[in-house]
């Protein structure tokens, strides 16, 4: 499959003409430069999504997955190109725009969870509810039904350290998504997962995509196709799809 026809599996991809892309990329370019090399973080970089999508991003380590997430989140800057995510127009948003893109669109998942050791999975995942100026009941009722919706009905008042590695990421994503924000961005949240955990975290976020939420996924396991509607492999800050057998298309 060459890089022509990716495309077009990517364009028709049980879309109708209504659809409204999620997240539009066009040309996007961040470097850095010393006095004796130029490192490409994202080169050139073209790519759509829409509701509903997962999309997958693999690639080594200093490839540019981290940096193109940051640039999606408007915690980088890039220097070319346009980054659209939802109706934010992300390289001319002023700082307060891109905080409420962070409030209220785009949520992240790392590697190391980031929860609260200190607080039970629901008091964790209704933690961004405050600054969305929920009452304290609503947000426990959202939290509860972000962390069945994550398969953790029963495991709402465990603290993290009586989790699993795999509980504790799902934890983060339905935090991460509160106050229905629509995208779900995870750099590498299998990095410290076994795998079997990292195959479940998987499908739990194909089950939220299939419900509507645009996930963009950066892993080093490339199992992640098998689960993904749209796969790409980064490689020197170029963003390059894959065919459906996992082979280079470009
Ligand atoms: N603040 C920085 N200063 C200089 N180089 C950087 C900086 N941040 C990232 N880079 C470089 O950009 C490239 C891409 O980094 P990154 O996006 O973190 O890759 P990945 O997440 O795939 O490991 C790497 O070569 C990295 O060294
Ligand atoms: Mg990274």
């Amino acid at each position: 499959m060459d890089f022509l026809e990716a495309e077009r599996r990517l364009l028709t991809l049980s879309r109708s003409p209504d659809d409204v892309p999620l997240i539009q990329v066009r040309g996007v370019t961040r470097s850095y430069r010393s006095d004796v090399e130029t490192v490409w973080a994202a080169r050139d970089v073209d790519f759509v999504a829409y509701p509903g999508d997962f999309v997958c991003v693999f690639g080594a380590s200093g490839s540019g997955k981290s940096t193109l997430l940051n640039l999606l989140a408007g915690l980088d800057f890039a220097e070319a190109g346009e980054i659209q995510v939802g109706n934010v127009d992300v390289r001319k948003a002023d700082e307060k725009e891109r905080a409420r893109l962070r409030l209220h669109t785009v949520g992240m998942v790392f590697q190391d969870h980031q929860l609260i050791e200190e607080f039970t999975a629901v008091e964790n995942v209704a933690l961004p509810a405050e600054a969305l100026g929920a009452s304290a009941s609503a947000a426990r009722e959202e939290a509860m039904r972000r962390l069945a919706r994550v398969g953790l009905t029963g495991l709402e008042d465990r603290l993290p350290g009586q989790m699993s590695g795999g509980q504790r990421q799902r934890v983060g994503m339905a935090r991460a998504l509160m106050g229905d924000r629509e995208i779900l961005l995870g750099d590498e949240p299998t990095g410290s997962l076994d795998s079997e955990s990292t195959l479940g975290l998987f499908k739990t976020i194909r089950t939220l995509c299939d419900e509507g939420t645009l996930a963009v996924i950066c892993s080093h396991d490339a199992r992640c196709q098998a689960f993904a509607d749209v796969c790409f492999e980064m490689v020197d800050g170029r963003l390059i799809p894959q065919g459906p057998d996992g082979g280079r298309t470009a």
